[in-house]
């Protein structure tokens, strides 16, 4: 099938009321090839929504993450802040390969299952400090600006090797980059506030070396230190709201759905029921190919829909209902091939801690408002919830 031979659909944005993912999707994953869809900045693409297919491209070396290429498709129509590797060496999300290897086989170690498992009781020490000040402040809180934004933006901060006592300004400035009511010229200021502090404290531990991981990338020599304080902004920025939002999203799940807490297989089916960064995975194709059937030409933008792949019935049986006791670990909520979420074993190790203790200290803890009446993200590149109220 060529794409003169396919209509162009409205891209189908999220509505307040709606679910997510839009129930569009399913209709999508039923028509044979592609789906080739209007973004509301008017850039025409290629939508992907069948789980084989979203795999396919996201394996494919003819198709590329960096958003120089004529044709990438652009979501916002404004840079909202968020760097490019012209504007920011080190950005090595946006990086093909072999130039992104070189970031990526440095930085793996860093992320390991054994890693991460060395890290957990600093991990369990962030959130208990946190519901032991959401504890502290009465019988309430918001648990979006209590407890899932602050996480993990202090597990990133210790892991980087911020100062204890540059915390909070490291927290104020990572909050302000993710806020949705922030305007550019906010996000744009505080991008360059982080730098700048990034620049001075590689400048530090150049001298003098800590046990963190700034430390560790100096000492392995393969980044320059323009490329290292890139890469500490990308694993800043990429870890904070996709985290809070998952967690956020969870424990909201967990409420609604009491009788799975602590179930081992909680994390991963929340990762893929909730799949916030559905938007995250943008590329151009660089070469003609085909996938699912449909002829996609050089130039042309694709979007491979990742909540629409973990809600494809034909690798979830009933896709939409949360279910621990499923098998989810091939879902594609962190993406796949080169650039799978390099953070994803931090991910599953922060929501763990979040959820064992904030359900075993709060044993009382409920919701605050309606389901119906919760802010959802409507607006925004990833799903979340941009407050929840919480009462014990
Ligand atoms: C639930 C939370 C998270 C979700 C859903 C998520 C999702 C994703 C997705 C879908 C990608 C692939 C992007 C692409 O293919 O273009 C990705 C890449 C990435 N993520 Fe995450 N992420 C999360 C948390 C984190 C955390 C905590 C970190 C780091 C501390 C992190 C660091 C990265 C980095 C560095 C990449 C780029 C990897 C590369 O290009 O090789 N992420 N993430």
């Amino acid at each position: 099938m060529t794409a003169d031979m396919t209509s162009v659909v409205d891209f189908p944005m999220r509505r307040p009321g709606a679910s997510f993912p839009p129930e569009q999707y399913a209709r999508f994953r039923e028509q044979p090839g592609l789906v080739r869809s209007r973004l509301p900045t008017g850039a025409v693409v290629w939508l992907v929504t069948r789980h084989e297919d979203v795999r396919a491209v996201l394996t494919d070396r003819r198709v590329s993450s960096n958003p120089t290429h004529d044709g990438f498709p652009s979501l916002l129509g404004k840079t909202g802040g968020v760097p490019s590797p012209d504007t920011m060496p080190g950005w090595f999300v946006a990086l093909d390969p072999p130039e992104h290897d070189r970031f990526r086989k440095t930085l793996i170690p860093e992320f390991s299952v054994r890693r991460i498992r060395q890290l957990r009781p600093q991990i369990e020490q962030i959130v208990t400090d946190r519901i032991d000040a959401m504890l502290a402040k009465g019988d309430e809180a918001d648990l979006v600006a209590d407890f899932a934004l602050p996480v993990p933006s202090l597990v990133i901060s210790s892991l980087l090797g911020v100062p204890e006592v540059d915390r909070d300004f490291f927290e104020a400035k990572t909050q302000t980059l993710v806020r949705t009511t922030a305007t550019d010229q906010e996000r744009e200021a505080a991008t360059k506030e982080l730098l700048r502090y990034l620049n001075r404290l590689i400048k530090i531990k150049s001298k003098r070396p800590g046990d963190d991981l700034i430390s560790r990338l100096l000492a392995a020599g393969t980044m320059s230190q323009a490329e290292l304080s890139g890469v500490s902004m990308l694993l800043l920025i990429a870890g904070h709201e996709t985290t809070a939002n998952n967690i956020s999203l969870g424990v909201l799940t967990l409420l609604m759905h009491p009788e799975w807490i602590g179930d081992d297989g909680v994390v991963e089916e929340l990762l893929r029921l909730h799949s916030v960064a559905d938007l995250v995975a943008l590329r151009v194709a660089t070469e003609d190919l085909e996938i699912g059937g449909q002829r996609i030409r050089a130039g042309e933008g694709i979007v491979p829909l990742v909540a629409a792949a973990n809600h494809d019935e034909a690798a979830f049986g009933c896709p939409h209902a949360f279910d621990p006791s499923r098998s989810a670990r091939h879902h594609v909520a962190f993406g796949y091939g080169v650039h799978q979420c390099l953070g994803q074993n931090l991910v599953r190790g922060e929501m763990a801690a979040a959820y064992e203790a904030l359900f075993s200290r709060i044993p009382g803890l409920r919701l605050a408002a309606p389901v119906e009446d919760l802010p959802f993200k409507y607006d925004g590149v990833l799903f979340g919830l941009h407050s929840l109220p919480v009462r014990w």
